[in-house]
This record gives structure tokens, sequence and C-alpha cells, in this order.
């Protein structure tokens, strides 16, 4: 068995996903298959636009991407310009772009790839769910072949749109819900620990002594989401909430998981898109997913800072 893990990164850049590419692209135990893109922190063509800027930095101009659905299965779009921009990565001065989008849409593309593929892909989400529960309804086959799902998103306490619902799940909660209940194992990477990674001033210097291309990205990065987040939430820091699921595939040891059964708030009320946990189990339910509930912080900086200096 290869401890090389496949991935199809399905993402919203947003400043977090940004850093999640950069992890991901360059790390040697992930292959990164390719990126699809979700309407999530901007619109579809802004968040598409912005992978394509981050690979181009970076010079993964190989790695393919797949633009996603228009916006979410049946709930009106949301965005969050207030925190990631006009652009969806406001901050760093990006070169003009020169990398094009695959003409496949990423629904497409997940369901080809995944029905094409010899061995099982982990589908890794950070943004909201939309292409993976739309490829599960348009070929359920695709299910069989998914090793795993690995999010970001949800919280087993409290949310960060509503006091109930975090983003990625309020975005599309009826995608959640197919992805949360389609058979294949789930582990949440929630804002139960993502709020415990706070890229303080201190990390940012930390990350501004690597001096390459990938941390220098990071800097400016930061810089935006940073501000924004102690704007809107007074956090000391961004927390970092994308790169903790590729920080798991790649030092499982920094995160700690509980199974749980959780169930996706879709009725319309107060409490639309939360992640229900039964983080005591009192409920007895099947297992369904795997929720982080802890996070060695000074370990999760090590792998960030770890895998940014493999770039030149
Ligand atoms: O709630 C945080 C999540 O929403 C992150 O994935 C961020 O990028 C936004 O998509
Ligand atoms: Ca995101």
């Amino acid at each position: 068995m290869s401890d090389i893990t496949k991935i199809i990164l399905d993402c919203d850049p947003g400043h977090d996903d940004a850093v999640a590419i950069m992890l991901a692209a360059g790390s040697p135990k992930i292959e990164l298959l390719g990126i699809t893109t979700e309407s999530g922190n901007q619109t579809i063509e802004k968040t598409s636009r912005n992978a394509l800027k981050v690979l181009q930095w970076i010079g993964r101009g190989d790695i393919p991407v797949y633009m996603g659905c228009k916006g979410p299965m049946v709930r009106e779009k949301m965005t969050a310009a207030d925190i990631h921009g006009e652009t969806g990565l406001d901050g760093p001065a990006f070169p003009e772009i020169t990398l094009k989008l695959q003409e496949k849409h990423a629904v497409q593309y997940i369901v080809e790839t995944l029905m094409a593929s010899e061995e099982p892909i982990t589908m890794v989400t950070t943004g909201p769910m939309t292409n993976l529960g739309m490829a599960i309804r348009m070929e359920p086959a695709i299910v069989e072949k998914i090793d795993k799902i690995v999010l970001m998103g949800g919280s087993y306490q409290n949310g960060n749109v509503t006091p109930a619902a975090e983003f990625n799940i309020i975005c599309d909660p009826e995608a959640a819900y197919i992805c949360f209940t389609c058979g294949r194992p789930v582990y949440m990477m929630g804002l139960d620990i993502t709020r415990k990674v706070l890229c303080v001033p201190e990390v940012v210097e930390r990350m501004k002594k690597i001096g390459n291309k990938a941390s220098d990205l990071f800097v400016d990065l930061m810089a935006h989401f940073c501000r924004t987040q102690k704007e809107i939430f007074g956090f000391p820091g961004g927390p970092l909430h994308d790169p903790c699921t590729i920080v798991w595939l790649i030092a499982p040891d920094v995160i700690t998981l509980k199974p749980m059964h959780t169930t996706i708030d879709i009725s319309r009320g107060e409490s639309y898109g939360r992640t229900n946990c039964d983080f005591f189990n009192y409920q007895k339910k099947s297992i369904n997913s795997n929720v982080a509930v802890a996070v060695d912080v000074d370990r999760y900086w090590d792998v960030i800072e770890e895998e940014l200096r493999r770039y030149s």
C-alpha cells in the first residue's frame, strides 16, 4: 500500500485555501491529481482565477484546475468578501495569469477521475461541498471509489456564520448532507480545532525567515487574512482553517479525531447548516464521521514550515 495519498482538492480560494494548495502541491506524501473550485469565499469565477494564481506563483501549472458549480444546490449563494476581499485573495500582488482553466466541468472531472481510478481517491474539500454532492448524485457509483472525505467545515461547538453553523457547511447544507450520508468515512476538521491554529505575528515572522516564493506568498496572504479576522472576530491571528486537512494527511499525529455520529441540519430553522455531532454518542447511532477534537499547535506550525521550505 503506497504511503502517497492521491487526492482531488476541492476548494474556494480564499487565503487559507491558498496555503492548503501550496502544502498539497509540494508534499511528497500527496499526489494532487487536480483542483476543483467552488463558489464560496468569492464567486466561482474569482475562486477559479485564484487557484490559477497560486499554482502559477509556485510554478505548478501542471496541476489542472476545473471550475465547479456556480452556486449551491438549493439555498441562495453566499460569499465571504468581508474576510477574503473583492478578489477573494486580496493582499498579494500576483502577476498576470497565463494559466488556463480546464474546459471540463469540475463535477464531470470528479466523476470521470473516480470512475477511471484503479485505486480509491481521497476527496479533500476546503470550501462548500457542492461539487462533491453533485458528483455523488450524478453518478452514485463513484462512492465506492472514494477512499475518504477529508473536509474543513462544521464544528461540534459554535459556528462562524450563525451561532450554529460554519461557513463551508451553511453555504450548501444539502450538499454537505449528501456527503455525510454517502457511506464513506468522513474526517471533519471543524472550527473546534481550526480556531486554535491562529497565525499570530510570531508565526508570520517565523515563516518569513524561510525566504522563498511559498513563504513570501504566505506572508502576503496572512497580512490581509489576519487583519480581517481581527477586525471581524477579534482574533490575535487568522485561524488557518483549511491547511488542517492537508497537515492531517501529511502528519496524522498532529490532529486528534473522535468517532461521532454527525447529522447536517437541512431544516430551514435557526440551526440550518449546523453539523450536529453526537460527541457523547448518547443517541447510539452509527458512526459516520471522525471529528477533530484536538490539535498539537506547535507541531502544526512545524509541519507548515517544513512544507513551505520544500519550495525554492
Ligand atoms: O469557515 C472557514 C472556512 O470557510 C474556510 O474554508 C474558509 O476558506 C472559508 O471557505
Ligand atoms: Ca475555504
